[in-house]
């Protein structure tokens, strides 16, 4: 049985000038999480899992089981998972814990969970003594395509997300592709946007896949899914080896992400999931990539036919385009960067593009729908 489900499991690998580290994905992989941290690790007899009370609930006793079969101990370290628990006030309380139970420098963290729990236990083991290392056991489809892998960690401030943080690579990642059967269809869904994502900008062999094979990924059938995920992981792999800290070929990883973020802001973090309005800012990008010429009509239609075929995206923020686009520029500005749009450009192939006039945007925002 473990010989089957180890057959089962891809390996890639990340490499920049840092940091060398593996993701596993595969199917029924929590069981064997103790003998794969046990490669890297084989001292380790104790690690601290970081978790939420939900996600415990669901996978703790299958991951648990995983690291004793290996003679490693499991301590739970439970937070609030909510994104406006995504703050420094949650990392101090967990290190406070990890120092009460005996956590010193060599102390190993497993961060079990969404994309909350992986930037909040991200952040603590890159703080923690000064940084300790730290396992990522992505539990959701977002933090499986994308926080886990990569190394940036962090909360949020009151006036922005992930505005406190560091980059901190992770010593594994391991995604289990079992762990999505729990989750909530919208929450899945959610996540596949971002696949779409690294197959619009990255790999049109899996932008084909996902074409022809979306009902086996939306029925989460483990090979189609694993299939996906390992492809669109090698996406993000090979941009975050090239550039580890964002300076150039990374900032690709943030298509429909320039849009999204200001429809997440509008909607207040309330209405639209984070891979919703990424979804919807795929839709964006692509329609005004058409518009000014960069992308032929033909490209556009299957981005946004693939897009469609994830299902019913949820209903924008009621604003004007002119507020949307007031936002981009605030997103941007707080954080020190130019408004940048990132426009495919054929399947497979996207572009950082700079002075994009106002009233193509307008018009992009003004043809995406309600206001
Ligand atoms: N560091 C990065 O590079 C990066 C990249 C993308 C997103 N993020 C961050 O990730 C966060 C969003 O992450 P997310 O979309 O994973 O959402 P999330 O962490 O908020 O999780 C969503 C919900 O699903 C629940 N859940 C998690 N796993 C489950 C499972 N297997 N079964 C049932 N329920 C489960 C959680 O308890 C939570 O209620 C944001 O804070 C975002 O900023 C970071
Ligand atoms: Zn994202």
């Amino acid at each position: 049985m473990a010989k089957e489900s180890r057959a089962r499991a891809t390996t890639l690998w990340v490499r920049t000038p840092t940091a060398r580290y593996p993701v596993w994905v595969g199917s029924g992989l929590l069981a064997q999480s103790g003998q794969r941290i046990k490669s890297l690790r084989p001292g380790c007899r104790r690690v601290f899992v970081i978790s939420s009370p939900r996600v415990w609930r669901h996978w703790g006793a299958k991951l648990a089981p995983g690291l004793r079969a290996a003679g490693i101990r499991a301590e739970a370290l439970l937070m609030d998972d909510r994104e406006q628990a995504k703050r420094l006030a949650t990392v101090e309380g967990l290190a406070e814990k990890l120092l009460a139970r005996g956590a010193d420098r060599g102390a190993l963290l497993v961060a079990l969970g969404g994309g909350v729990v992986g930037d909040v236990a991200g952040y603590l083991a890159a703080s923690y003594m000064r940084g300790v290392e730290y396992v990522q056991v992505p539990t959701t489809l977002v933090a499986q395509v994308d926080s886990a892998l990569g190394g940036k960690t962090g909360v949020n401030l009151r006036g922005g997300k992930n505005l406190l943080g560091a980059f901190h690579h992770p010593l594994a990642v391991l995604a289990d592709v079992r762990t999505l059967d729990t989750l909530p269809a919208r929450e899945y869904r959610a996540g596949l946007y971002e696949v779409v994502k690294c197959a619009v900008l990255g790999d049109a062999a899996l932008f084909r896949f996902l074409q022809r094979n979306m009902a086996s990924v939306l029925a989460r059938r483990p090979q189609a899914l694993r299939r996906a995920l390992a492809r669109a992981l090698r996406v993000k792999a090979r941009i975050v080896g090239r550039d580890e800290r964002e300076h150039g070929e990374r900032r690709l990883l943030n298509l429909g992400h320039t849009f999204g973020h200001a429809l997440e802001t509008l909607s207040g973090y309330r209405n639209l999931r984070h891979g919703e309005a990424v979804g919807w800012g795929i839709l964006a990008a692509t329609q005004l990539s058409h518009r000014l010429g960069l992308l032929p009509e033909r490209d556009a239609r299957r981005i946004l036919r693939v897009v469609a075929s994830v299902g019913r995206l949820p209903a924008l923020p009621r604003a004007k385009p002119e507020r949307v686009y007031a936002q981009l520029f605030a997103d941007k500005k707080k954080a020190g960067k130019e408004l940048r749009f990132v426009l495919p450009r054929r399947i497979g192939r996207a572009e950082v593009i700079e002075g994009v006039p106002r009233g193509d945007v307008l018009a992009v925002l003004r043809d995406l729908g309600p206001q």
